[in-house]
């Protein structure tokens, strides 16, 4: 590591620990040194397939029952089959076990995720506002109710809220969907009360996540970006650690133990 690298750590460190209510928020590369490809970027999802349908929650709302028939024929897209199987075989890198010491050490309050691959709750984090669901679970677009993934097996297309008789879906938000109020709701209260962000893993580009650390910023906090490439983000960061996140944040960790020794 050099030397910037070293007193850019220090500085992050700093930050963590003299901050009041410190969030992460984070994007796909955290999990893309566990196999799973980003979205954006070389060797990403749609930068090799193009991006997906723009409507697809529409389209699951015209025919939720040819939606659930889908599901069961995965192998109809073998190029989504090949990120489904990279999802499936994934296990938490050294970047998700260090955003796990965070939070057990009480540094970190929430962590808001656009990850849908449950890797963070596999690393042993609890305080998770996953705001674009998780691929692991079912939910009912009208009461937010949700299941385990295989909760309604064997029952009839579509599949209805046990509950309030809403149409149940992949947890994971699909083009057009709404972000579900109540992680909505969460995502907001918890952005109000911090002073710090971290920012791993994220090109900054899809909203609300992306405005989330600009009102840190906007109401006198700081936030640290963690990304081996600039993003829209980069200029507003108060610190930037360029590099993996596998490799920054258990270094971060690290400093933070030392700080508080
Ligand atoms: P992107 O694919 O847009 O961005 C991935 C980011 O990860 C880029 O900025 C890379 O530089 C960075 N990156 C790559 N390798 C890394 C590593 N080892 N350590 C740290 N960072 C690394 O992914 P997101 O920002 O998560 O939404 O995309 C946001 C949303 O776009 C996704 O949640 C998805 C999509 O619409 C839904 O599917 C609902």
């Amino acid at each position: 590591m050099n030397d910037d690298t070293e007193r850019a750590l220090d500085e992050a460190a700093r930050l963590l620990v003299e901050s009041r209510h410190v969030l992460a928020l984070v994007g796909a590369g955290l999990s893309a040194e566990s196999g799973v490809p980003t979205f954006r970027g070389p060797g990403g999802l749609w930068t090799k397939l193009g991006e997906p349908s723009m409507n697809g929650y529409q389209e699951f709302l015209g025919d939720p029952a040819r939606w659930w028939r889908e599901q069961q024929d995965q192998q109809a897209d073998p190029d989504r089959t090949e990120f489904r199987e990279a999802i499936e075989r994934a296990e938490p890198n050294p970047g998700h076990y260090a955003l796990a010491d965070l939070e057990r050490m009480g540094i970190l309050k929430m962590t808001i995720t656009q990850n849908v691959d449950d890797l963070h709750a596999r690393a042993g984090q609890e305080l998770l506002a996953e705001i674009h669901g998780n691929r692991t679970r079912l939910r009912c677009i009208t009461c937010e109710s949700r299941w385990p993934r295989d909760h309604f097996h064997g029952q009839d297309y579509p599949i209805h809220c046990p509950e309030c008789r809403g149409l149940v879906k992949s947890d994971t938000v699909m083009f057009g969907e709404p972000i579900p109020r109540g992680v909505l709701d969460l995502c907001f209260s918890q952005t109000e009360m911090c002073d710090c962000m971290i920012v791993c893993g994220t090109s900054a580009t899809v909203y609300p996540a992306a405005s989330f650390p600009q009102t840190v910023r906007e109401r006198g906090g700081a936030f640290i970006e963690a990304n081996p490439n600039p993003t829209p983000l980069s200029p507003l960061a108060n610190v930037v650690l360029r590099g993996q996140n596998g490799q920054m944040l258990p270094a971060l960790v690290e400093r933070v133990k030392a700080l508080r020794r």
